[in-house]
């Protein structure tokens, strides 16, 4: 029996989060889990291609094909119960998942957001448009949190937090980039390491 935890990450888009993660595993900076699936709602998400380049199975599901919520959700539980899923990874995963999803997995699903939560988090909070409403608030300071997920989008217990400096020039493409580099990409794999320890110790 494999002593790591089981790991299923959840994408929409590029995956650079995935791919730090990919990384990460391959460093050895997570070995307490290990990714045995990637998820996506897109079919056309560039995460998928950098799942397969690592060997890891790939499934897509489509809200599109399901009649409700519900039903969609039912096709992800089957997935993560068909690979024996131990942790949920949302990385750049842009549905909001309901409570009887949420609530199955307690303290199993983690979440990376691009910013400093309680700020600029919750519904309508997502990609982009965080570090637009950063930049139109004038903080100065902005970063990324890893957290746990429950029912309140944004909501559940933050595991870790780094913090970016604005600079008078960003646009929010250039803080989107910096906060990935400098924040994300680095505490998302620790905090997959951290998680995935409790759950195999
Ligand atoms: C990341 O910045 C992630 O924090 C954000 O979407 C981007 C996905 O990029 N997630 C959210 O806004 C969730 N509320 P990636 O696909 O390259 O990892």
């Amino acid at each position: 029996m494999s002593c790591k935890a089981k790991i299923a990450v959840l994408v929409s888009g590029g995956g650079t989060n995935l791919q730090a993660l990919i990384n990460a595993q391959n460093k050895g900076i997570i070995e307490s889990g290990e990714i045995k699936l990637v998820i996506s709602n897109n079919s056309n998400a560039y995460a998928l291609e950098r799942a397969k380049k690592a060997g890891i199975d790939t499934a897509v599901v489509l809200k599109k094909d399901f009649a409700s919520q519900l039903e969609f959700e039912e096709k992800i539980i089957e997935k993560l119960s068909e690979y024996n899923i131990d942790l949920i990874v949302l990385a750049g995963f842009m549905s909001i998942l309901s409570e009887s999803f949420t609530s199955r997995y307690s303290n199993r699903i983690i979440n990376v957001h691009p910013s400093l939560i309680p700020s600029f988090c919750g519904k309508g909070f997502y990609g982009l448009k965080v570090h637009e409403e950063a930049l139109k608030k004038g903080v100065k300071v902005t970063g990324a949190t890893v957290h746990f997920v429950n029912e309140i989008p944004d909501g559940g217990k933050i595991i870790l937090q780094k913090a970016v400096n604005i600079r008078e020039d960003d646009t929010p493409e250039t803080l989107q980039k910096r906060v990935m580099r400098l924040a994300e990409w680095k505490i998302l794999p620790a905090a997959v390491e951290q998680v995935s320890k409790r759950i195999i110790g």
